[in-house]
């Protein structure tokens, strides 16, 4: 009891003698209305009514809100540090403080001065922030926010990463990517609503590494062993004609001795990059840490002058960069829907036509709605008549395959186009593997990071029209 006397008398009385000032009154008011509103939309948000899904409302709960509940904090040591000094300049320090007590009409005003502040307040923050969450949610906010993301998310949804939330990939675990996400939306929103975003928008050096992503779901060392990798191409001929590629692709990993393999194995841990571009596909100089512990460099023989760069260390991202959201290309796009049926192959240089109109330029995703089919149309119309009139559906059905291939990749008002984010997957359409293993890298003595093909695949067929592989295995 006679410490909480001592406590009163010592800290309590100087602290409200201090404090009741109007800066730290209206601290005291701001902190306390800011906090009534963050636990009541915390309430809400709790028992799922009206929860919202935006991701961008952590503006107003995680910025704003705690901002002003911060900024009311400030204020009330900022107020008292000012009244004491100017108290003290005119010598009014009082010896002993006067006591907590609601007959003092100084501190029965201080107290209701904070009642009725808090209550003005929490009406002003609360009314803004209600308002701000129903802005945010309104199709017209979404409209111009979220568009930007359109091209990511359309190519997510058919994605193996579909019910992987964005975030797992994109914001770093912990306080700091939470805090860094959090500050980033808030540029990204305001890179929106001033439309000062880029077009395209391209990931850079903007991931979080895939150690603390990738790897929470991921096991980097298991054993795959071989993936046995068939596609089905089709020709610019009259009769669509289908050929095979297939190849046995080494991916490795960690067997059950304990021995790293194939291309998991040759990479993860010990693989060192520069690269020159932001994108990384550009890479002139490449070191591999060997088991003794040295480094063998490897640089490219188009390299002029001394590199210098940051050095990345080859992690999943590096070959999955599009893991979650791919864009295809053309032909890769058209042969794997026409090996599902649409377009059909019984309609007569439908891989041709086809390829042409989803390659050709239009305004918008609508233009390209309206013109793909009607240019369909008007090729088999003059130049089938038997297959316009016998085929309609089929004819249909290929302008709605071919209509949502163009509009699963290329997104006009964003500037995302075919190519424009490459895959490093591979190395036919984009440089990819090739960005080091071009035969062109080479160490001391001369030798190069390999350019061998069967060191990576056994290439079982190329192009072939009836592989006997296909039937060994079983899909013929
Ligand atoms: C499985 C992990 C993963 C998930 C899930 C994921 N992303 Fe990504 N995202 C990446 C990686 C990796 C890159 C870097 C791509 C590159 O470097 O080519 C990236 C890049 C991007 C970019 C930059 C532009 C581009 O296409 O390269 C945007 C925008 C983006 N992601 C948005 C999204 C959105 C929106 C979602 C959810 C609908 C999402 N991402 C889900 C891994 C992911
Ligand atoms: C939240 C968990 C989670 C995270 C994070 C995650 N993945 Fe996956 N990933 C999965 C699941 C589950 C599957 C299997 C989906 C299926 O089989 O349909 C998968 C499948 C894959 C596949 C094989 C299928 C394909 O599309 O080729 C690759 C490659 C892959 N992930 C790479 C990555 C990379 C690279 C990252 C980091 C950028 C990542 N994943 C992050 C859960 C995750
Ligand atoms: C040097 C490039 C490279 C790196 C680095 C790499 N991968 Fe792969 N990965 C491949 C290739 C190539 C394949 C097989 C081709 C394919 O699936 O398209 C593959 C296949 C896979 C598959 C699919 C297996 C299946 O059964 O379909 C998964 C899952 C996967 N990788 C996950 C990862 C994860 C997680 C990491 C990081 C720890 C990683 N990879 C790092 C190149 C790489
Ligand atoms: C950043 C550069 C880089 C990229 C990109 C890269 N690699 Fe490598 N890779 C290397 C280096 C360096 C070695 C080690 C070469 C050596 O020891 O001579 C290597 C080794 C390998 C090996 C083992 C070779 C052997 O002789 O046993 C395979 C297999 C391989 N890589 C496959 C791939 C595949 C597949 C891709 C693309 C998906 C790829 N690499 C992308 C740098 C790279
Ligand atoms: C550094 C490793 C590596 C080397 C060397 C390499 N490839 Fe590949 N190649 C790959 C990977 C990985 C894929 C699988 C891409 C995928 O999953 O779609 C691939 C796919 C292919 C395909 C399949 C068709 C396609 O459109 O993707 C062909 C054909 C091919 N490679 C030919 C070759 C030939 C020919 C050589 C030798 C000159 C060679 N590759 C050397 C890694 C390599």
């Amino acid at each position: 009891m006679a410490d909480l006397e001592q406590f009163k008398k010592n800290w309590l009385r100087p602290f409200l003698f201090y404090g009741n000032n109007t800066i730290s009154l209206i601290g005291g008011a701001l902190t306390s209305a800011s906090a009534l509103v963050l636990v009541g939309f915390w309430v809400v948000d709790f028992l799922g009514h009206g929860g919202s899904s935006n991701p961008y409302l952590g503006i107003i709960f995680d910025l704003v809100l705690p901002g002003i509940f911060v900024l009311g904090l400030l204020l009330i040591p900022l107020g008292m540090w000012l009244r004491q000094r100017q108290l003290s300049a005119a010598g009014q320090i009082p010896s002993i403080y006067p006591a907590i007590d609601f007959a003092e009409p100084a501190f029965r005003h201080g107290v209701n001065f904070v009642i009725v502040a808090t209550f003005i307040n929490f009406v002003i923050v609360g009314t803004a922030s209600y308002r701000g969450v129903a802005y945010m949610d309104t199709p017209s906010f979404c409209g111009q926010s979220c568009h930007v993301m359109s091209p990511e998310f359309t190519a997510y949804h058919l994605s193996s990463h579909a019910d992987v939330p964005c975030t797992s990939c994109h914001i770093a675990p912990g306080v700091q990517g939470f805090v860094h996400a959090k500050v980033n939306g808030t540029k990204q929103l305001l890179m929106v609503m001033f439309h000062r975003y880029p077009e395209p928008i391209m990931a850079g050096d903007k991931i979080p590494s895939a150690q603390v992503t990738c790897l929470s779901c991921h096991n980097a060392e298991r054993n795959i062993g071989d993936k046995l990798l068939v596609k089905t191409s089709y020709g610019d001929d009259e009769k669509n004609s289908m050929t095979y590629t297939m190849a046995m692709v080494h991916v490795g990993g960690r067997d059950s001795f304990g021995n790293l393999s194939g291309i998991h194995g040759a990479h993860l841990g010990h693989i060192e990059y520069v690269a020159t571009d932001s994108n990384h596909q550009t890479i002139p100089w490449v070191g591999k840490t060997n088991p003794d512990g040295s480094v063998t460099e490897f640089v490219s023989s188009d390299t002029k002058g001394p590199i210098t760069g940051e050095k990345h260390l080859m992690n999943c991202i590096d070959c999955h960069n599009r893991a979650a959201h791919s864009f295809l290309t053309p032909e890769e796009a058209l042969n794997k829907d026409m090996a599902q049926g649409r377009p059909s192959r019984s309609l007569p240089f439908v891989h041709k036509e086809g390829l042409a109109l989803i390659k050709a330029d239009y305004s918008s995703r609508q233009d390209a709605a309206v013109r793909i089919p009607s240019a369909l149309e008007t090729f088999y119309r003059t130049q089938y008549p038997a297959v316009w009139t016998g085929q309609r559906a089929e004819i249909d059905q290929a302008a709605k395959a071919i209509v949502a291939i163009y509009s699963n990749n290329v997104f006009p008002f964003m500037k995302v186009t075919w190519g424009t984010h490459p895959n490093n997957i591979g190395h036919n359409d984009y440089p990819g593997c090739f960005r080091c293993h071009d035969g062109n890298h080479n160490d001391k003595t001369g030798k190069s990071i390999t350019n061998d093909c069967s060191t990576c695949h056994n290439l079982l067929a190329t192009d072939e029209a009836d592989p006997k592989q296909l039937a060994a295995v079983g899909l013929q």
